[in-house]
């Protein structure tokens, strides 16, 4: 074994706000952390997060974490943890004050404090009036927040791997994970980087489908890295469709011009929400909205030529408020429809957005597998946070500011957890002679342009049938015929890529490679995503099977997991009992 090692005492791959989050509590306790990064970190997707992020302060309505909780509860669709769900509400408060102290610059009310819109599915008193709980910094929060984080960790001596990108595990004979092997993308050298901890932050697989609101970059990568490592993944089937992204390309319009006011009309200027959600209105949750606009423009009430899309309606709230409060927004429309929201309506449609299942843990961010029938355990050592997990709090619906949330609470748990970790566990272990062998053999297929007389498939060519297959076979609506042809088809594309070309390019931009890993990793996710999506019979937050109408609780109250091995799939409960207050039964789900 001829490559490069460098030792750490913890690992995290992924620089968005959940690793970076993780790092810096590491980082301030003295622990040597490696941070790897495909991009330079303040690219992460974080930087993309718009509206804010969820903490019941009550500096604009009256608020409670527990009021929180049964939103989110009632959001997941009864399907989140609850003692996830509990841990994360009360910790929201906090981890926004910390943020703030850490330079976030959050918007500010009149009085000084923290500035907080309406989002969706938030109410105050168990129910009742629309709660305003979501801190923003105009509608560049992520932004904001990661480049936050990325100073502190700069400060904190955080040691960063820029632009490398992260191919597999390195594991022993017992299964543990040692580090990981990476590739430095500017020279295809590569890295082993050991460690006594790693912590899985890669974020999310919103590349899987044609129209996203997701970087080029959230291709799944840590998901199909722990998918080869035999750790299965949970609840693949929930995925977010966010109800409005630009029409036809897909960019992120935030929730928060509904939280300051802004709603939808279809083409006879009817403000269809009302119809569907008479209480929350346009402020119902996402999977609620995204369904009543794909059932609006299928009975032919879409806006436009070909009556494809609905218009989001702003132009009331006028230019000082779109300007202080929206100006990213603004600048999308503008740039991509040539559309002023000051003046005229946005055409939106349902985009995917956010991957709800991912890489199973405990709310300490612990990796956990089952074992035997019926119990799990965690594996030493090994961490996930963010929206490469499922911790799980959002079960089979998120909602919007819960996710800015999710990544701060639970890297820093994880961190903490880290911590403590590294106190009991202080030495490496040793790594097997042979530990990088089979990874390198896999690479070895994309190290050299294939023949080009060779009739196969480019890597482009290929990502783009998949996206298309996902978009068509597992999008808002679902039925087992529409989904079992789509599990046809992701497993072609997967033995067409088997047979793919490099690009004769390849020996100059090492990005060619990478492309070809990262589709690697897509259509495992892919795979996993329409597999559990055609088991799940049942219609349940953002999982709506026209042929099963109705939430079963009675047979499928239970978690998904999804094994790369045989395409296998086992289920397990949900831990619907909280930390220290009274669950939340299921009920029906009306806004
Ligand atoms: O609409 C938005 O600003 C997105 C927020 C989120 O996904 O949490």
């Amino acid at each position: 074994m001829n490559i490069s090692t460098r030792k750490f005492d913890t690992l995290v791959i992924g620089a968005g706000g959940a690793g970076l989050r993780a790092s810096l509590q590491l980082s301030l306790a003295d622990a040597t952390v490696a941070v790897i990064s495909k991009v330079f970190p303040t690219r992460s997707h974080t930087v993309a997060a718009q509206g804010g992020m969820n903490a019941a302060l009550g500096n604009v309505s009256s608020d409670h974490w527990h009021w929180h909780m049964y939103d989110t509860v009632k959001g997941s669709d009864y399907l989140g943890d609850q003692d996830a769900i509990e841990y994360m509400c009360r910790a929201a408060p906090e981890t926004i004050i910390e943020l703030e102290h850490y330079g976030v610059p959050f918007s500010r009310l009149e009085n000084g404090s923290i500035y907080q819109r309406p989002f969706g599915g938030q109410s105050q008193n168990f129910g009742g009036d629309q709660a305003a709980r979501t801190c923003a910094a105009a509608d560049r929060t992520g932004h904001a927040m990661l480049h936050s984080l990325y100073q502190q960790n700069i400060k904190a001596k955080t040691h960063f791997f820029d632009e490398f990108f992260a191919i597999d595990f390195i594991k022993n004979e017992k299964g543990l994970i040692l580090g990981a092997i990476a590739v430095d993308i500017e020279t295809n050298e590569k890295l082993i980087i050991e460690a006594k901890t790693v912590l899985i932050a890669t974020g999310g697989a919103g590349q899987l489908f044609r129209t996203n609101t997701n970087a080029s970059i959230n291709t799944g990568d840590g998901m199909a890295m722990a998918l080869r490592a035999d750790i299965p993944l949970q609840d693949m089937e929930f995925f977010q469709f966010h109800p409005t992204g630009i029409a036809g390309k897909g960019m992120l319009i935030t929730e928060g011009v509904r939280g300051e006011g802004g709603y939808l009309v279809n083409c006879e200027g009817e403000r269809f929400m009302e119809r569907y959600a008479p209480h929350a209105k346009d402020l119902a949750s996402r999977d609620v909205v995204s369904r009543a606009i794909a059932i609006e423009i299928r009975e032919g009430r879409g806006c436009g030529p070909n009556k494809d899309y609905v218009m989001l309606k702003l132009d009331h709230l006028g230019s000082e408020v779109i300007k202080k409060r929206l100006p990213g927004i603004r600048d999308t429309s503008m740039t991509f429809m040539g559309v002023d929201p000051i003046e005229e309506a946005i055409p939106v449609f349902p985009t995917a957005h956010y991957t709800m299942g991912g890489i199973p843990t405990n709310r300490y961010g612990q990796v956990v597998v089952p074992v035997g029938t019926g119990s799990e355990e965690v594996i030493p050592g090994l961490y996930a946070a963010g929206e490469c997990a499922c911790a799980s709090v959002h079960g089979a619906n998120r909602l919007g500011g819960n996710s800015l949330l999710d990544i701060v609470v639970f890297g820093r748990a994880a961190g903490n957890h880290i911590i403590d970790y590294l106190k009991e566990n202080p030495h490496h272990k040793a790594l097997p002679e042979d530990c990088a062998d089979s990874i390198l053999k896999r690479l070895e297929r994309w190290e050299k342009p294939t023949d080009s007389s060779e009739k196969s498939y480019t890597i482009p060519e290929l990502k783009a049938e998949l996206q298309q297959v996902m978009e068509e076979n597992c999008g808002v609506f679902r039925t087992e015929e529409v989904l079992e042809k789509g599990v046809i088809a992701v497993k072609e594309i997967k033995a067409k890529l088997k047979k793919a070309k490099m690009s004769d390019y390849s020996n100059v931009f090492n990005t060619a490679r990478i492309e070809a890993l990262e589709l690697e990793n897509l259509v495992e996710i892919g795979l996993a995503t329409v597999i559990s999506a055609l088991a799940r019979k049942e219609s349940r937050g953002a999982h709506s099977r026209m042929d099963y109408e109705e939430r079963d609780d009675i047979n499928w109250m239970k978690h998904s997991l999804y094994f790369m091995e045989n395409n296998a799939l086992t289920f397990k409960p949900v831990r619907s009992k909280p930390m220290t207050v009274e669950s939340f039964p299921p009920k029906v789900r009306v806004y």
